[in-house]
Parts: C-alpha cells; sequence; structure tokens
C-alpha cells in the first residue's frame, strides 16, 4: 500500500534533509581517541543540558541503559524497577546476561512512580542470605505506562528515600525530552535525582541513532572502556552525533505537536469506545489501548489497521500502541483516526 502512515514507534521516522546535511558537514575524528569534536561537544552538550559532569555517546538506548545499571550494581546484587519498564522487559535480560545483575519489580498504575512503593521492596544490605539492592530505575516518560510523565514530587520522594538506605537511581529517560515539554520541568532539575541518566536522539527528536550516557567524570571513564569492551566503540561518529545536535537544535519544542495529535487520537478512540483508553492519561507521544472489552486481539486490530493503511504496535495480548512521530503531521492524524474509526468498531 502506498504511504502507509506508521504510528508503531517514534523510531520509525527518517532524518530530513536538513538533519542529513548537517551529518554530512559534522567534522570528524577516530573517537576511540576521543579525537571526533563532534561527539565530544555533543557528550559535553547533554551532560550541561542535565547538570552532569560527563557523558559518552553509545548506539542505542539500551546500551546507555547497560553501561549505567552496570556502574551502579556489582554482580550479584540487584535493581529494582518498575513491572513494565522497558530495563526489565524489552532489553531481552542484558543486566543478567552481561553484568550478572538481577532484577526485582514492583508494579505501578500507568507506570506511574509511587515512591513509597519502590522504597518499600529495596532491600540494601541484606546480608549472606539475600539479594541486597543497590539501585532503583526510573522511566520517564515511562513507554509500557502509555507515555506517562513522572511526578516530580516522587522522584524527589524517592531520591530522599534512597539516600537514607544508600540506594542509587538510575533514570531511563529515553523520552525525557517528551517529559520536560509536557511537564515543563528543566532538565537539569531532572538530572539533579539521579546518579545515571540514559537519553535518546533516536526517538522523539528524529535522530537516525544515537544516546547518551550521563554520570559522574569517574562513572563515565568506567563506562567508556565496557562500551568498548562490549564492541560499540565507535570510529568517525560525528556524522551521527552531527545529527543528534541537530536534533537538539530543532526538535524539542516541536514535540508539543506530537503530544496534541496523539491526545487528538487519544479522544477519537474514546469516542467509540471509553474503555480503550483515557485521553487525561494521554499527555506525551503514546497512546496505550487496553482492548479488554474488546470481541478482538491487539494482533487481530493492528491486522485491520495494516489493511486500511495504518501501522500500530501489539505488544500485548490485548494491549496495542500508537505514537506520534516527527513523520507524522495533522493530515496523516485526521487519516488515522477515520481508519480508527472503522476499524475499531467490533
Ligand atoms: C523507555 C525506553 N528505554 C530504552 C529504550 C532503548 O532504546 P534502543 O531501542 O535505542 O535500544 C527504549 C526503546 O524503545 C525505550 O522505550
Amino acid at each position: 500500500m502506498a504511504n502507509p502512515i506508521d504510528l508503531r514507534s517514534d523510531t520509525v521516522t527518517r532524518p530530513s534533509q536538513a538533519m542529513r546535511e548537517a551529518m554530512a558537514n559534522a567534522e570528524v575524528g577516530d573517537d576511540v581517541y576521543s579525537d571526533d569534536p563532534t561527539v565530544n561537544s555533543l557528550e559535553e552538550r547533554v551532560a550541561a543540558l542535565f547538570g552532569k559532569e560527563a557523558g559518552v555517546f553509545t548506539p542505542t538506548g539500551s546500551l546507555a541503559n547497560q553501561l549505567a545499571i552496570r556502574m551502579l550494581v556489582a554482580p550479584g546484587e540487584e535493581l529494582i524497577a518498575e513491572t513494565n519498564s522497558h530495563i526489565v522487559r524489552a532489553e531481552l535480560g542484558a543486566a543478567a546476561v552481561f553484568s550478572g545483575i538481577t532484577t526485582r519489580t514492583w508494579p505501578a498504575k500507568n507506570g506511574i512512580l509511587v515512591a513509597e512503593d519502590a522504597l518499600e521492596i529495596a532491600r540494601p544490605n541484606s546480608g549472606p542470605y539475600l539479594v541486597s539492592t543497590t539501585a532503583i530505575a526510573v522511566e520517564n516518560t515511562h513507554n509500557f505506562g502509555g507515555g506517562t510523565v513522572q511526578p516530580l514530587d516522587q522522584i524527589k520522594a524517592l531520591r530522599k528515600g534512597a539516600d537514607e538506605i544508600g540506594v542509587a537511581l538510575h533514570l531511563d529517560g529515553a523520552r525525557i525530552w517528551n517529559a520536560h515539554v509536557a511537564s515543563g520541568v528543566a532538565f537539569n532539575e531532572y538530572g539533579k535525582y539521579f546518579d545515571t541518566i540514559s537519553v535518546c536522539l533516536s526517538k522523539g527528536l528524529g535522530a537516525p541513532i544515537g544516546s547518551v550516557m550521563l554520570s559522574t567524570k569517574e562513572r563515565v571513564a568506567k563506562a567508556r572502556v565496557w562500551r568498548k569492551r562490549y564492541g560499540a566503540g565507535m570510529r568517525q561518529v560525528g556524522l551521527l552525533a552531527g545529527a543528534a545536535h541537530y536534533a537538539l537544535d530543532n526538535n524539542i519544542a516541536r514535540l508539543s505537536e506530537d503530544h496534541r495529535r496523539a491526545k487528538e487520537l487519544a479522544v477519537a478512540i474514546a469516542a467509540v469506545d471509553k474503555s480503550f483508553v483515557d485521553p487525561a492519561l494521554v499527555e506525551t507521544n503514546i497512546v496505550g489501548l487496553d482492548l479488554a472489552n474488546a470481541p478482538y486481539t491487539a494482533a487481530e486490530l493492528a491486522t485491520r489497521c495494516r489493511d486500511a493503511g495504518l501501522w500500530i504496535s501489539a505488544l500485548g495480548p490485548k494491549y496495542a500502541r500508537l505514537v506520534t512521530h516527527l513523520d507524522f503531521d495533522d493530515q496523516q492524524c485526521a487519516a488515522a483516526i477515520e481508519i480508527l474509526k472503522r476499524v475499531l468498531v467490533a
């Protein structure tokens, strides 16, 4: 089918002509020798944005998360995270496979952090019999929670509680840009509460690839060694960092458009059946559909949509997801709504 509307993820965007020009014109060097000026300036720029000492550029958000976790948690210790967090559900057991880290989880409605629920399961210094908790991960925005924004008061409460028991905090900020635009909370305010942070340039910001892991100089220096050990020491990747700089210059404020369109989709879907989604919970660019009351599965819905020219994700038997992005405009939004109105009706 010609020009399907692709709402499977915000990772499906293609670099614009202007972004490609920024890539082509980027100054480069061998980044394994720290000689790539565009990568160096990107790492410094993102670190400064979040009030952190240093950053290391990685090809993926998963690697940025894994490097961060590795810096906080020793083999045989545990990281706790929300039940549906990306680190636990979608990184294919990487923390266990690469770093000998176990995970335990607490559930949160729509992924929204309630600090005391996380702190309640934390077990630091558990001695020789039980696993000791050494870090807690928070995802903001929460992908499988439906792009939900973590409340700042809960983040603060978590930091306070974690300090009291000597546990570190990691932020999976793959979509922290969306959280910032939706909440108005400054990046360096978010940065204050976490020991390590991962951010992605390749999601809502539209770069073709790239994430940054942020922390202290010491942790980032160690993470650089592990990045190379994992085989992700890259060479003239200023070409990619050039895209990331372009994305930071041009694509943050416009995320509000993605949020508005996601809300429009949610309102239209709720008008068909309000059990599918609560538009009030759609704060950013992700619309999660709870199909518990529908006579079809998420996979069947995705097939119906696809046949009509709209691509969506089926992430669970009864859970579907639509994600708005840079390559999705008002005209496509109107067309997507028409398709959804037709296919959602049983
Ligand atoms: C919340 C979150 N964290 C991390 C990642 C990992 O990013 P990547 O696909 O670049 O490994 C994703 C990807 O969708 C994500 O949604």
